[in-house]
C-alpha cells in the first residue's frame, strides 16, 4: 500500500469531506445517547504542510491555504477552521488535522470514538496526537473487517466515516459491503463514504449500488467538479455520499461544494447536492 495522506491533507477532498463531517457530528451529537464514531481509515491525525511531501504536491497551498486567505468563507466551514486553529500555535497555519483530531474535538465525554489504521506509523502518530481523556479505540489493522465486526447494533448511534485511499479497485466493493453490513445491523446508522470522482460512469455505477446497499434509507450526495470530467486520470472532484442523512444537511452542505468549486475549480467548476428520498 504506497497512498500516504501527507500528500494530499488539506485539499480540496479534505475541506469537503472535514466541513460535511462537522455538520454530521454537531447533528448527531444532541440528546442524551452517546454516540458511536468509527473511522474506518483514520490516517495520522495531524499533517505539517511544510513537510515534503505537503510542498511537492502543493495541494494544501490550493485547499486550506486558499480558503484560511479567502473574505465571505461560508459559516459551513467554521469548524474546520476552528480545528485547524487549534493545532497551530497563534498565527501560525502550519499543521492540518485530520478526521480523528476533528472528530475529538466535537464529541462529549460519553461518546466513544474508534479509529482504524492500517500503517503502523500512522496509527503511532495517531495514538500520539489523540487526547487521553477522549478514551478513543485506536485500531492497528485492516478497518475494513475491524468496522464490520464491531459496528454496534440498533438502536445505538453510530456514525461512519469511510474514507479509503481508493488506490485499489476493491475499495468500491469494500465500501458497499460495509455499508450493506452496518445497515443489516442498525438500519438507523448514519454513513458517509468519501468518493473520488474521475469519470461521471464509476460515480454514477457508485451512487446506484450504495442506493441498493442502503436497502430504502435515504442517501445524499455532495459532489466538487473541480473542472469538467473530460480526462478519467484526474482526480476531477470528490463526493461525500452520506446514507440516512441529518435534517438540513443537504442545505448546510450546498455552501460547502459551492464555495469549493467557485473558488478552487476551473472553468466548469460545479457543487451539486443530489437527494434521492427514502423508500425509492
Ligand atoms: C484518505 S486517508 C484517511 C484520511 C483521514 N480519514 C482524514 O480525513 O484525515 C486513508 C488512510 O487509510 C489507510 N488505510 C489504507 N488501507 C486501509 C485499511 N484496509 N484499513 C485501515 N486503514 C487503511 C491509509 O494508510 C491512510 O492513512
Amino acid at each position: 500500500m504506497n497512498y500516504r495522506h501527507a500528500f494530499h491533507a488539506g485539499n480540496f477532498a479534505d475541506l469537503a469531506k472535514h466541513a460535511i463531517l462537522t455538520r454530521l457530528l454537531r447533528d448527531l451529537v444532541v440528546g442524551p445517547a452517546p454516540l458511536t464514531v468509527i473511522d474506518t481509515h483514520a490516517g495520522a491525525g495531524i499533517y505539517d504542510l511544510q513537510a515534503d511531501a505537503s510542498r511537492r504536491t502543493g495541494e494544501a497551498g490550493a485547499g486550506i491555504v486558499r480558503l484560511l486567505a479567502a473574505q465571505d468563507v461560508p459559516t459551513a466551514f467554521a469548524d474546520v477552521v476552528a480545528a485547524v486553529a487549534r493545532v497551530n500555535a497563534r498565527g501560525e497555519r502550519r499543521y492540518y488535522p485530520g478526521s480523528p483530531v476533528i472528530v475529538a474535538g466535537l464529541l462529549r465525554p460519553r461518546d466513544r470514538y474508534i479509529a482504524c489504521e492500517l500503517r503502523p506509523d500512522d496509527h503511532a502518530a495517531l495514538k500520539s496526537v489523540l487526547p487521553r481523556e477522549l478514551g478513543a479505540l485506536v485500531h492497528l489493522g485492516d478497518g475494513w473487517a475491524h468496522a464490520a465486526r464491531i459496528a454496534p447494533g440498533a438502536p445505538a448511534h453510530l456514525l461512519v466515516l469511510i474514507d479509503p485511499p481508493f488506490e485499489r479497485g476493491d475499495d468500491y466493493a469494500e465500501a458497499l459491503a460495509l455499508l450493506g453490513k452496518v445497515m443489516s445491523v442498525n438500519p438507523g446508522a448514519v454513513v458517509a463514504i468519501w468518493v473520488p470522482i474521475k469519470d461521471l460512469a464509476t460515480f454514477d455505477a457508485f451512487l446506484g449500488e450504495v442506493e441498493d446497499a442502503a436497502s430504502g434509507a435515504a442517501v445524499l450526495a455532495a459532489e466538487v467538479r473541480l473542472r469538467p470530467l473530460s480526462d478519467p486520470m484526474r482526480l476531477n472532484g470528490c463526493a461525500m455520499v452520506v446514507v440516512n442523512p441529518p435534517t438540513g444537511l443537504g442545505a448546510a452542505a450546498g455552501p460547502v461544494v459551492d464555495w469549493l468549486a467557485e473558488n478552487l475549480g476551473e472553468a466548469g467548476a460545479v457543487g451539486r447536492i443530489t437527494d434521492f428520498a427514502a423508500g425509492i
